[in-house]
């Protein structure tokens, strides 16, 4: 039986790729250090398969690694730190350094993993790709204080300033903005080169935005899934930021599960990088009323004219490299938002935890108001 070791495994993807691992005849060991805010009692959650062999621990921790890694075949890296926070060296703690300290064991302690697959972001590629009139293909930087200031939300050419329109981004390029982002494209080029130096089968995943049960209502960087349903579910309007034309794609969490599980059995994926996405462009204001018809609410979203700033405006990945492997997003975002409020709704004590996050994110300047529209 082959022995899979998840880091992060109590976690949201994490858990749900541990399930379709055990579904699969796979024997499962979990390293999680039960970190809040995702898990505020340090408790192992109930939705955690009982088969699994469960080990506190962190992944900075060598003694816990060693231990966790022992008798293993395949590894996969989901644990992370993510927030919008300012302690940036923990970002690359946890993220980069964790990642070598993978590979430095299974390399100085000739451990007999066959397989790694990192969880990486779409988060990477910032603005990712724009195709402009007259310059062509460009990738934009991040979007200045005073244009957001002035209401000018769509991103610009970098080259001559005009207009742009968005393309789906492919895995050619990335220009990680913010801490997280680069601490995920430092974890990838730690993972596939050293994977490569050393003969260790490697796969880096660059999720989209990905949605389902059991992701944490307690993250500060709450996605929109979590926001508008907890909010609409409390009959309040939800906020969107800039003017609600931002694009994304929404990818359901069983999917990104079986995207994991096929790049590990596939060989073909070795050593390359995924876009695992949805596979469709929605605004923020279409995924308001999307919400309000699977909650069969009567709320509009707001549009305050705030924006966070640091957000990027549209980012749509383009899923043909995993595509070529077979691997198709099953779940249309109703049905990903009507999983999502299904679980929400049997959680005891929801409320309306993203409030408290804005008011962080107000707090530290995140959230900021534009100027008279
Ligand atoms: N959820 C998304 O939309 C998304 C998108 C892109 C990438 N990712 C990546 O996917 C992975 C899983 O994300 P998730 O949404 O399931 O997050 P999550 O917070 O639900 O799960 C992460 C798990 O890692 C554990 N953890 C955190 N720090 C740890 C440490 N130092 N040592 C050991 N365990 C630790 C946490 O306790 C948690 O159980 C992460 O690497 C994340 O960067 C997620």
């Amino acid at each position: 039986m082959t022995k899979a070791l998840v880091t992060g495994g109590a976690g949201f993807i994490g858990s749900h790729t541990v399930d379709l691992l055990l579904a699969r005849g796979y024997s499962v060991r979990v390293l999680d250090a039960l970190a809040p805010p995702v898990h505020q009692d340090g408790r192992v959650p109930d939705y955690l398969s009982p088969a699994v062999e469960f080990m506190r621990g962190d992944v900075r921790d060598r003694k816990a690694m060693l231990r966790a890694l022992e008798g293993v075949d395949v590894v996969f890296h989901l644990a992370a730190y993510q927030d919008y926070l300012t302690d940036f060296s923990r970002f690359f703690d946890v993220n980069a350094t964790g990642t070598a300290l993978l590979y430095e064991l299974i390399v100085n302690d000739r451990l007999p993993v066959q397989k790694v697959v990192v969880a990486s972001s779409q988060s990477v590629y910032g603005e990712g790709k724009y195709r402009c009139a007259v310059d062509g293909v460009v990738y934009p930087p991040l979007r200045q204080e005073a244009q957001l200031k002035a209401r000018q939300w769509e991103v610009l050419c970098p080259i001559c300033g005009g207009s742009v329109q968005v393309e789906t981004t492919d895995e050619a390029q990335v220009r990680p903005h913010n801490q997280y982002a680069m601490s995920k494209y430092a974890q990838e080029m730690i993972a596939l080169n050293l994977g490569q130096r050393y003969n260790i089968p490697t796969v880096a995943m660059r999720y989209s935005i990905t949605q389902g049960p059991r992701q944490s209502f307690r993250n500060a960087y709450s996605g929109i899934c979590r926001i508008f349903v907890t909010r609409m579910l409390a009959g309040r309007a939800p906020v969107a930021y800039e003017d609600g034309g931002q694009l994304r794609d929404y990818v359901y969490v069983g999917d990104v599960a079986r995207a994991n599980v096929l790049v590990l059995e596939d060989p073909r994926a070795d050593y390359q990088v995924f876009n695992v996405g949805g596979g469709a462009a929605t605004s923020v204001l279409q995924y308001g009323v999307l919400v309000a018809q699977v909650l069969d609410a009567d709320l509009t979203v707001a549009v305050p004219g705030e924006y966070r700033f640091g957000d990027t405006r549209h980012i749509i990945s383009d899923i043909s490299r995993l595509r070529a492997l077979g691997w198709e997003p099953a779940t249309p975002l109703p049905e990903i938002i009507a999983h999502y409020a299904a679980w929400a709704r049997e959680q005891p004590g929801l409320g309306d935890p993203y409030a408290q996050a804005e008011q962080v994110m107000k707090q530290l300047g995140t959230v900021r108001t534009a100027g008279a529209g």
